[in-house]
Protein backbone atom coordinates (compact mmCIF):
# COMPACT_ATOMS: atom_id res chain seq x y z
CA UNK A 1 0.00 0.00 0.00
CA UNK A 2 1.42 3.33 -1.08
CA UNK A 3 0.45 5.33 2.24
CA UNK A 4 1.71 2.29 4.76
CA UNK A 5 3.70 4.10 7.59
CA UNK A 6 4.05 7.05 5.15
CA UNK A 7 4.26 10.39 7.70
CA UNK A 8 1.84 12.41 6.44
CA UNK A 9 1.15 16.37 7.65
CA UNK A 10 -1.96 17.67 6.62
CA UNK A 11 -2.69 21.00 6.78
CA UNK A 12 -5.99 22.67 7.45
CA UNK A 13 -6.98 26.58 6.61
CA UNK A 14 -10.22 28.76 7.60
CA UNK A 15 -12.61 27.32 4.78
CA UNK A 16 -16.13 25.94 5.11
CA UNK A 17 -14.23 22.62 2.83
CA UNK A 18 -12.71 22.42 6.75
CA UNK A 19 -15.36 19.88 7.50
CA UNK A 20 -14.13 17.81 4.19
CA UNK A 21 -10.68 17.50 5.98
CA UNK A 22 -12.04 15.40 8.68
CA UNK A 23 -12.51 12.37 5.60
CA UNK A 24 -9.24 13.23 4.54
CA UNK A 25 -7.49 12.10 7.68
CA UNK A 26 -9.70 9.15 7.69
CA UNK A 27 -8.09 7.77 4.74
CA UNK A 28 -5.31 7.98 5.53
CA UNK A 29 -5.11 6.46 9.26
CA UNK A 30 -6.92 3.36 7.26
CA UNK A 31 -4.35 3.06 4.64
CA UNK A 32 -2.13 2.64 7.40
CA UNK A 33 -0.33 6.29 7.27
CA UNK A 34 0.50 8.45 10.26
CA UNK A 35 -1.12 11.55 10.22
CA UNK A 36 -0.62 14.80 11.84
CA UNK A 37 -2.84 17.72 11.69
CA UNK A 38 -1.42 21.41 11.66
CA UNK A 39 -4.53 23.90 12.01
CA UNK A 40 -4.64 27.40 11.57
CA UNK A 41 -6.63 29.23 14.33
CA UNK A 42 -9.49 30.18 11.53
CA UNK A 43 -9.17 26.35 10.57
CA UNK A 44 -10.77 25.76 14.18
CA UNK A 45 -13.68 27.73 13.68
CA UNK A 46 -15.08 25.61 10.96
CA UNK A 47 -14.08 22.31 12.45
CA UNK A 48 -13.48 20.85 16.31
CA UNK A 49 -9.68 20.33 16.75
CA UNK A 50 -11.14 17.46 18.67
CA UNK A 51 -12.75 15.60 15.79
CA UNK A 52 -9.62 15.65 14.14
CA UNK A 53 -6.65 14.52 16.98
CA UNK A 54 -9.51 11.72 17.45
CA UNK A 55 -9.40 10.85 13.65
CA UNK A 56 -5.78 11.43 13.36
CA UNK A 57 -4.79 9.84 16.97
CA UNK A 58 -2.69 12.30 17.35
CA UNK A 59 -2.86 16.13 19.27
CA UNK A 60 -4.09 18.77 16.81
CA UNK A 61 -1.03 21.49 16.56
CA UNK A 62 -2.44 25.32 15.88
CA UNK A 63 -0.32 27.54 18.22
CA UNK A 64 3.69 28.16 18.57
CA UNK A 65 3.20 27.78 22.22
CA UNK A 66 1.87 24.77 23.78
CA UNK A 67 -1.63 25.25 25.85
CA UNK A 68 -0.94 22.76 28.70
CA UNK A 69 1.05 25.36 30.60
CA UNK A 70 4.26 24.16 30.19
CA UNK A 71 5.40 26.78 28.52
CA UNK A 72 7.14 24.77 25.70
CA UNK A 73 6.96 25.40 22.01
CA UNK A 74 5.28 23.57 19.30
CA UNK A 75 8.66 22.81 16.78
CA UNK A 76 7.74 24.33 13.52
CA UNK A 77 11.04 22.56 12.09
CA UNK A 78 10.98 19.26 13.63
CA UNK A 79 7.37 18.85 11.98
CA UNK A 80 8.16 19.94 8.58
CA UNK A 81 11.51 17.67 8.21
CA UNK A 82 9.49 14.98 10.07
CA UNK A 83 6.89 14.52 6.78
CA UNK A 84 7.10 12.58 4.00
CA UNK A 85 3.92 14.37 2.14
CA UNK A 86 2.71 17.89 3.41
CA UNK A 87 -0.88 18.24 1.74
CA UNK A 88 -2.85 21.60 2.86
CA UNK A 89 -6.50 21.00 2.31
CA UNK A 90 -8.18 23.13 2.55
CA UNK A 91 -5.81 25.80 1.12
CA UNK A 92 -7.79 29.34 1.24
CA UNK A 93 -6.68 32.31 -0.47
CA UNK A 94 -5.19 34.03 2.37
CA UNK A 95 -2.80 30.78 3.40
CA UNK A 96 -1.46 30.49 -0.01
CA UNK A 97 -0.98 34.11 -0.37
CA UNK A 98 0.83 33.84 2.71
CA UNK A 99 2.65 30.66 1.83
CA UNK A 100 3.46 32.50 -1.28
CA UNK A 101 5.22 35.46 0.53
CA UNK A 102 6.65 33.00 3.14
CA UNK A 103 4.66 35.07 5.61
CA UNK A 104 5.10 32.77 8.74
CA UNK A 105 2.94 34.23 11.14
CA UNK A 106 1.14 30.69 12.00
CA UNK A 107 2.40 27.68 12.81
CA UNK A 108 1.16 26.21 9.31
CA UNK A 109 3.11 28.39 7.40
CA UNK A 110 6.10 28.12 9.74
CA UNK A 111 6.26 25.00 9.12
CA UNK A 112 5.29 24.96 5.33
CA UNK A 113 8.63 27.01 5.07
CA UNK A 114 10.34 24.36 7.06
CA UNK A 115 9.14 21.17 5.17
CA UNK A 116 11.72 19.54 2.86
CA UNK A 117 8.82 16.88 1.43
CA UNK A 118 6.83 17.36 -1.73
CA UNK A 119 4.29 19.69 -0.61
CA UNK A 120 0.68 19.82 -2.43
CA UNK A 121 -2.27 22.14 -1.94
CA UNK A 122 -6.15 21.48 -2.70
CA UNK A 123 -7.43 25.60 -2.96
CA UNK A 124 -10.83 26.24 -1.76
CA UNK A 125 -12.50 29.05 -2.15
CA UNK A 126 -15.33 31.06 -3.50
CA UNK A 127 -15.68 31.35 -7.28
CA UNK A 128 -14.84 35.04 -7.82
CA UNK A 129 -11.50 34.76 -4.80
CA UNK A 130 -10.51 31.65 -7.13
CA UNK A 131 -10.73 33.70 -10.38
CA UNK A 132 -9.28 36.92 -8.74
CA UNK A 133 -5.40 37.67 -9.96
CA UNK A 134 -3.98 38.09 -6.81
CA UNK A 135 -5.22 34.23 -6.44
CA UNK A 136 -3.89 33.26 -9.86
CA UNK A 137 -0.48 34.91 -8.63
CA UNK A 138 -0.13 33.16 -5.49
CA UNK A 139 -0.52 29.50 -7.27
CA UNK A 140 2.25 30.44 -9.78
CA UNK A 141 3.95 31.19 -7.25
CA UNK A 142 3.38 27.78 -5.22
CA UNK A 143 4.05 25.99 -8.79
CA UNK A 144 7.50 27.89 -8.81
CA UNK A 145 8.34 26.42 -5.53
CA UNK A 146 7.44 22.84 -7.10
CA UNK A 147 4.78 22.91 -4.62
CA UNK A 148 1.85 21.05 -6.59
CA UNK A 149 -2.00 21.79 -7.03
CA UNK A 150 -5.31 19.59 -6.61
CA UNK A 151 -7.28 21.88 -8.99
CA UNK A 152 -10.53 22.49 -7.36
CA UNK A 153 -13.72 21.48 -8.97
CA UNK A 154 -17.18 23.24 -10.53
CA UNK A 155 -20.01 23.18 -8.76
CA UNK A 156 -22.27 24.65 -6.36
CA UNK A 157 -20.33 26.57 -4.17
CA UNK A 158 -21.17 27.52 0.02
CA UNK A 159 -22.14 31.13 -0.64
CA UNK A 160 -24.63 29.79 -3.28
CA UNK A 161 -22.76 31.03 -6.19
CA UNK A 162 -21.95 28.38 -9.64
CA UNK A 163 -18.62 28.07 -10.26
CA UNK A 164 -15.07 26.91 -10.00
CA UNK A 165 -13.39 27.14 -6.56
CA UNK A 166 -14.55 23.90 -4.49
CA UNK A 167 -12.23 21.78 -3.22
CA UNK A 168 -11.48 18.07 -4.86
CA UNK A 169 -13.19 15.86 -2.73
CA UNK A 170 -11.13 13.76 0.25
CA UNK A 171 -11.82 10.84 -2.19
CA UNK A 172 -9.96 12.58 -5.22
CA UNK A 173 -7.21 14.09 -3.15
CA UNK A 174 -6.57 10.33 -2.00
CA UNK A 175 -6.37 8.96 -5.16
CA UNK A 176 -4.21 11.55 -6.76
CA UNK A 177 -1.47 11.66 -3.72
CA UNK A 178 -1.30 7.72 -4.18
CA UNK A 179 -0.70 7.95 -7.77
CA UNK A 180 1.99 10.24 -6.86
CA UNK A 181 2.97 8.24 -4.63
CA UNK A 182 3.24 5.36 -6.57
CA UNK A 183 4.88 7.43 -9.71
CA UNK A 184 7.40 8.37 -7.72
CA UNK A 185 8.31 4.40 -7.21
CA UNK A 186 9.02 3.95 -10.92
CA UNK A 187 12.02 1.78 -10.49
CA UNK A 188 10.50 -1.11 -8.66
CA UNK A 189 11.75 -4.32 -9.64
CA UNK A 190 14.73 -2.69 -11.62
CA UNK A 191 18.14 -3.34 -10.28
CA UNK A 192 20.87 -0.60 -11.59
CA UNK A 193 24.13 -0.77 -11.64
CA UNK A 194 26.59 2.60 -10.68
CA UNK A 195 29.66 3.30 -10.67
CA UNK A 196 30.96 6.19 -8.60
CA UNK A 197 34.02 8.25 -7.37
CA UNK A 198 37.87 8.33 -8.58
CA UNK A 199 40.12 5.11 -9.11
CA UNK A 200 43.38 5.25 -7.37
CA UNK A 201 46.31 3.47 -9.78
CA UNK A 202 49.28 2.67 -7.35
CA UNK A 203 52.79 3.71 -7.99
CA UNK A 204 54.81 2.17 -5.07
CA UNK A 205 52.89 1.41 -1.34
CA UNK A 206 52.28 5.39 -0.59
CA UNK A 207 51.70 6.89 -3.59
CA UNK A 208 49.05 6.76 -6.96
CA UNK A 209 47.83 8.18 -9.67
CA UNK A 210 43.89 9.60 -9.07
CA UNK A 211 41.47 12.89 -9.78
CA UNK A 212 39.58 15.28 -7.52
CA UNK A 213 36.20 13.06 -8.37
CA UNK A 214 34.31 13.15 -4.67
CA UNK A 215 31.54 10.34 -5.57
CA UNK A 216 28.73 12.83 -5.07
CA UNK A 217 26.99 12.04 -8.22
CA UNK A 218 26.87 8.67 -8.88
CA UNK A 219 26.10 8.40 -5.00
CA UNK A 220 23.00 11.08 -5.15
CA UNK A 221 22.35 8.78 -8.02
CA UNK A 222 22.28 5.74 -6.15
CA UNK A 223 19.73 7.31 -3.21
CA UNK A 224 17.18 8.68 -5.48
CA UNK A 225 17.20 4.93 -7.52
CA UNK A 226 16.67 3.91 -4.08
CA UNK A 227 13.81 6.42 -2.68
CA UNK A 228 12.20 5.10 -6.58
CA UNK A 229 11.87 1.74 -5.29
CA UNK A 230 15.11 0.22 -7.36
CA UNK A 231 18.41 -1.63 -6.43
CA UNK A 232 21.23 -0.70 -6.91
CA UNK A 233 24.86 -2.09 -6.61
CA UNK A 234 27.08 0.66 -6.68
CA UNK A 235 30.75 0.39 -7.32
CA UNK A 236 32.75 3.20 -5.82
CA UNK A 237 36.26 4.17 -5.91
CA UNK A 238 38.10 5.56 -2.47
CA UNK A 239 35.33 8.11 -1.70
CA UNK A 240 34.39 9.73 1.87
CA UNK A 241 30.42 8.96 1.11
CA UNK A 242 28.70 6.83 3.44
CA UNK A 243 25.60 5.11 2.14
CA UNK A 244 22.77 3.69 4.92
CA UNK A 245 20.00 2.45 2.62
CA UNK A 246 19.62 -0.93 2.90
CA UNK A 247 18.97 -1.19 -1.24
CA UNK A 248 21.87 -0.15 -1.86
CA UNK A 249 24.70 -2.99 -2.02
CA UNK A 250 28.26 -0.43 -1.59
CA UNK A 251 31.19 -2.39 -3.78
CA UNK A 252 34.05 -0.83 -2.90
CA UNK A 253 37.12 -0.54 -5.07
CA UNK A 254 40.53 1.51 -5.63
CA UNK A 255 41.42 0.55 -9.00
CA UNK A 256 40.25 0.79 -12.17
CA UNK A 257 41.00 -3.23 -13.05
CA UNK A 258 39.09 -3.74 -9.53
CA UNK A 259 36.11 -1.17 -10.92
CA UNK A 260 36.14 -3.13 -14.23
CA UNK A 261 35.88 -6.61 -12.56
CA UNK A 262 33.10 -5.50 -10.41
CA UNK A 263 31.13 -3.82 -13.03
CA UNK A 264 31.27 -6.60 -15.62
CA UNK A 265 30.72 -9.29 -12.89
CA UNK A 266 27.39 -7.57 -11.76
CA UNK A 267 26.08 -6.34 -15.49
CA UNK A 268 23.96 -9.18 -16.85
CA UNK A 269 21.37 -9.45 -14.01
CA UNK A 270 20.90 -5.59 -13.90
CA UNK A 271 18.71 -3.82 -15.93
CA UNK A 272 20.74 -0.74 -16.33
CA UNK A 273 23.99 0.98 -15.68
CA UNK A 274 24.84 4.45 -15.18
CA UNK A 275 28.71 5.12 -15.37
CA UNK A 276 29.66 8.30 -13.06
CA UNK A 277 32.92 7.12 -12.19
CA UNK A 278 36.00 9.31 -12.73
CA UNK A 279 38.13 6.09 -14.40
CA UNK A 280 42.23 6.55 -14.56
CA UNK A 281 42.68 5.94 -18.50
CA UNK A 282 46.10 5.21 -18.19
CA UNK A 283 47.77 3.02 -14.81
CA UNK A 284 51.45 2.39 -14.47
CA UNK A 285 52.84 -0.45 -15.82
CA UNK A 286 54.85 -1.48 -12.98
CA UNK A 287 53.92 -1.05 -9.46
CA UNK A 288 56.86 -0.72 -6.91
CA UNK A 289 56.42 -2.76 -4.17
CA UNK A 290 58.69 -0.50 -2.42
CA UNK A 291 58.56 3.05 -1.97
CA UNK A 292 60.71 4.91 -4.52
CA UNK A 293 63.13 7.07 -3.10
CA UNK A 294 63.84 10.51 -3.94
CA UNK A 295 66.87 11.66 -5.68
CA UNK A 296 68.02 13.85 -7.90
CA UNK A 297 67.19 12.34 -11.43
CA UNK A 298 64.20 12.82 -13.65
CA UNK A 299 61.21 9.92 -12.79
CA UNK A 300 59.51 8.46 -15.58
CA UNK A 301 56.80 6.41 -14.95
CA UNK A 302 55.21 4.21 -17.90
CA UNK A 303 51.91 3.92 -18.35
CA UNK A 304 49.41 2.11 -19.61
CA UNK A 305 45.87 2.14 -20.21
CA UNK A 306 43.26 0.56 -18.36
CA UNK A 307 40.28 -0.80 -19.84
CA UNK A 308 37.00 1.30 -20.47
CA UNK A 309 34.35 -0.03 -18.14
CA UNK A 310 31.46 1.82 -20.27
CA UNK A 311 32.59 0.34 -23.83
CA UNK A 312 32.93 -2.80 -22.91
CA UNK A 313 29.37 -3.25 -20.77
CA UNK A 314 28.29 -1.23 -24.13
CA UNK A 315 29.45 -4.31 -26.08
CA UNK A 316 28.45 -6.75 -23.58
CA UNK A 317 24.67 -5.34 -23.24
CA UNK A 318 21.33 -7.37 -24.26
CA UNK A 319 18.29 -5.79 -23.04
CA UNK A 320 19.88 -2.83 -20.35
CA UNK A 321 20.15 0.75 -20.82
CA UNK A 322 23.73 2.01 -20.46
CA UNK A 323 24.19 5.30 -19.88
CA UNK A 324 27.86 7.13 -19.38
CA UNK A 325 29.07 10.89 -18.52
CA UNK A 326 31.44 12.86 -20.05
CA UNK A 327 33.49 16.00 -18.58
CA UNK A 328 34.74 17.88 -21.32
CA UNK A 329 36.78 21.03 -21.30
CA UNK A 330 36.43 21.64 -25.48
CA UNK A 331 33.97 20.96 -28.21
CA UNK A 332 31.82 19.48 -25.38
CA UNK A 333 29.00 18.48 -27.56
CA UNK A 334 31.00 17.11 -30.82
CA UNK A 335 33.27 14.89 -27.93
CA UNK A 336 29.71 13.29 -26.20
CA UNK A 337 28.21 12.55 -29.21
CA UNK A 338 31.76 10.57 -30.35
CA UNK A 339 31.56 8.75 -26.60
CA UNK A 340 28.00 7.95 -27.43
CA UNK A 341 28.90 6.10 -30.45
CA UNK A 342 31.97 4.75 -29.69
CA UNK A 343 30.93 3.34 -26.45
CA UNK A 344 27.15 2.35 -27.72
CA UNK A 345 25.83 4.28 -24.65
CA UNK A 346 22.05 4.85 -25.11
CA UNK A 347 23.09 7.86 -23.42
CA UNK A 348 25.41 10.62 -22.67
CA UNK A 349 25.51 12.85 -19.75
CA UNK A 350 27.78 15.69 -20.40
CA UNK A 351 29.35 17.97 -18.11
CA UNK A 352 31.47 20.71 -19.08
CA UNK A 353 34.07 22.06 -16.74
CA UNK A 354 33.84 25.81 -18.26
CA UNK A 355 30.75 26.18 -16.32
CA UNK A 356 31.05 27.66 -12.98
CA UNK A 357 29.59 25.78 -9.99
CA UNK A 358 30.13 22.59 -12.66
CA UNK A 359 32.33 19.20 -12.42
CA UNK A 360 34.53 18.24 -9.02
CA UNK A 361 33.72 18.62 -5.34
CA UNK A 362 30.89 21.18 -6.31
CA UNK A 363 27.65 20.41 -5.05
CA UNK A 364 26.18 21.78 -8.25
CA UNK A 365 26.36 20.87 -11.57
CA UNK A 366 24.83 21.73 -15.04
CA UNK A 367 24.66 18.99 -17.65
CA UNK A 368 23.14 18.00 -21.16
CA UNK A 369 21.26 14.87 -21.80
CA UNK A 370 22.97 13.55 -25.19
CA UNK A 371 20.76 10.82 -27.22
CA UNK A 372 21.29 9.56 -30.71
CA UNK A 373 19.76 12.81 -32.58
CA UNK A 374 18.80 14.96 -29.21
CA UNK A 375 20.53 17.18 -27.28
CA UNK A 376 18.66 18.48 -24.18
CA UNK A 377 20.49 21.24 -21.68
CA UNK A 378 19.33 21.37 -17.96
CA UNK A 379 20.05 24.43 -15.89
CA UNK A 380 22.62 24.43 -13.52
CA UNK A 381 21.16 23.08 -10.06
CA UNK A 382 22.46 21.30 -6.91
CA UNK A 383 23.46 17.42 -7.58
CA UNK A 384 20.87 15.81 -5.71
CA UNK A 385 18.14 17.82 -8.47
CA UNK A 386 20.87 16.26 -11.71
CA UNK A 387 20.43 13.13 -9.72
CA UNK A 388 16.87 13.47 -9.86
CA UNK A 389 16.33 14.16 -13.64
CA UNK A 390 18.81 11.52 -14.74
CA UNK A 391 16.28 9.24 -12.40
CA UNK A 392 12.92 10.55 -14.08
CA UNK A 393 14.72 10.19 -17.91
CA UNK A 394 16.01 6.23 -16.88
CA UNK A 395 12.26 5.96 -15.46
CA UNK A 396 10.80 7.44 -19.16
CA UNK A 397 13.65 5.38 -20.73
CA UNK A 398 12.42 1.87 -19.37
CA UNK A 399 8.57 2.59 -20.32
N1 LIG B 1 34.78 5.30 -18.37
C1 LIG B 1 34.87 3.98 -18.01
N2 LIG B 1 36.08 3.36 -17.99
C2 LIG B 1 37.20 4.03 -18.31
C3 LIG B 1 37.13 5.39 -18.69
C4 LIG B 1 35.90 6.00 -18.70
O1 LIG B 1 33.85 3.38 -17.69
N3 LIG B 1 38.37 3.39 -18.27
C5 LIG B 1 33.46 5.93 -18.43
C6 LIG B 1 33.23 7.02 -17.41
O2 LIG B 1 32.72 6.50 -16.19
C7 LIG B 1 32.23 7.89 -18.13
C8 LIG B 1 32.61 7.74 -19.61
O3 LIG B 1 33.34 6.54 -19.69
O4 LIG B 1 30.91 7.40 -17.98
C9 LIG B 1 33.40 8.85 -20.20
O5 LIG B 1 34.50 9.16 -19.39
P1 LIG B 1 35.48 10.38 -19.76
O6 LIG B 1 36.57 10.43 -18.75
O7 LIG B 1 34.70 11.62 -20.04
O8 LIG B 1 36.03 9.92 -21.15
P2 LIG B 1 37.13 8.91 -21.56
O9 LIG B 1 36.51 7.75 -22.22
O10 LIG B 1 38.04 8.61 -20.41
O11 LIG B 1 37.90 9.73 -22.67
P3 LIG B 1 38.71 11.12 -22.54
O12 LIG B 1 39.30 11.12 -21.14
O13 LIG B 1 39.71 11.03 -23.61
O14 LIG B 1 37.72 12.21 -22.75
Amino acid sequence: MAFKKKKILIGITGSIAAYKAAYLVRLFVIAGAEVKVIMTKSAADFIGPLTISTLSKNPVYIDFIKKDGTGQWNNHVELGLWADLMIIAPASANSMAKMAAGISDNLLIATYLSARCPVYFAPAMDKDMYQHPATGLSIKKLLSYNNRIIKPGTGELASGLFGEGRMAEPDDIFDFLKNELLQQKKLIGKTILISAGPTYEKIDPVRFIGNHSSGKMGFAIANQIANSGGKVILVAGPVSLKISDPNIKLISVESAEEMYRACIENFDYCDAAIMAAAVADYRPIKTSKKKIKKSDEVLHIELEPTKDILADLGKKKTKQIVIGFALETNNELENAQKKLKTKNADMIVLNSLNVKGAGFNTDTNKVWFVEPGKVRELELMPKSDVADEIVEKLGKMFS
